[in-house]
């Protein structure tokens, strides 16, 4: 298994994390999750624009092209025959003696791996539980940063509750997911939280969102009330590796009808014929 060290193949075995990298003490650092289908990475592109924007946000300039990524990562999966899977890519700040302020002129240190990954087809069909938690979480959510300790936290409690995933709710307001972002079905509606910094703004749900509206189906993003999630008629999540979940029970109460509901399985329908276009034009 061959990994990606700054922009070169190596042995997964050779590779070595130094002590004092940012990355491993501070989490300083941005990382992306991209799906890979058939050998083509699904949405590689938006994946590295991402990449780029979390970078130029926390102050890191990448010491790469978006084409050079994107050739590099391809080369990978190419290296290691991955057909069906992921990539993880991750860039921190650099290594230095321990400090919190940095120095300018770090060298960013990049990893990217390969892994393989079985598409969640039972909570895809039947649909998954949910639990609620407090989003206390910082306010620059839409940075995808290394820094995940909340949403560890929340996650595992969600695990530890027989759940797949946790719903945020900050201020009353549902935000996203621990690692998803999260939409209901009021009265034909779509309604998800708009793309602002206090969520991450998925590639799966930019997708989703274009989905909506080719599909004719109507969509608000404005956040939704805890109540009103409570009362959805549908709820669903969305990721690179869960692609869309429909939630049926929030809390232990079933979600309207208790079952997957029908914009949840048209979507998901529309979503697999986008992966197979994108397939289709890349090979
Ligand atoms: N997580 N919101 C959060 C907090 C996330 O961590 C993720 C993805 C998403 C969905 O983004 P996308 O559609 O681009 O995958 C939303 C990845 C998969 C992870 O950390 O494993």
């Amino acid at each position: 298994m061959k990994i990606l060290v700054n922009g070169l193949l190596i042995d997964r075995e050779e590779a070595a994390v130094d002590i004092e990298d940012r990355g491993y003490q501070f989490g300083d650092g941005v990382y992306e999750v991209i799906r890979v289908y058939n050998g083509v990475l699904f949405g590689l592109h938006e994946h590295i624009e991402r990449l780029f924007r979390s970078a130029a946000e926390i102050g890191i300039t990448l010491p790469y092209t978006a084409e050079d990524a994107e050739w590099d990562l391809q080369k990978l999966v190419q290296e290691n025959k991955l057909t069906d899977g992921g990539v993880y890519i991750q860039t921190t700040r650099g290594k230095a003696p321990r400090k919190h302020q940095y120095d300018k002129g770090l060298e960013p240190q990049t990893t990217a791996y390969t892994f393989s990954v079985k598409k969640p087809e039972n909570e895809q069909k039947q649909g998954a539980a949910a639990i609620t938690a407090e989003d206390k979480r910082w306010l620059r959510c839409d940075i995808k940063s290394l820094n995940l300790l909340y949403n560890v936290m929340i996650k595992q409690k969600a695990y530890e509750a027989g759940a797949y995933e946790a719903v945020l709710i900050r201020d009353g307001a549902v935000t996203e997911g621990t690692s998803s972002n999260v939409y209901a079905v009021i009265n034909g509606v779509v309604r998800t939280h708009p793309a602002n910094e206090l969520i991450l703004n998925g590639i799966t749900r930019v997708k989703i969102l274009e989905l909506i509206n080719q599909n004719g189906i109507q969509l608000k993003e404005t956040p939704l009330t805890e109540e009103e999630l409570r009362q959805a008629d549908e709820i669903f999540i969305s990721s690179t590796t869960a692609e869309l979940i429909p939630i049926v029970t929030l809390d232990g109460k079933p979600v309207g009808s208790g079952a997957p509901g029908p914009v949840a399985k048209k979507l998901q329908e529309a979503f697999q014929a986008s992966i197979q276009q994108e397939i289709r034009i890349q090979s």
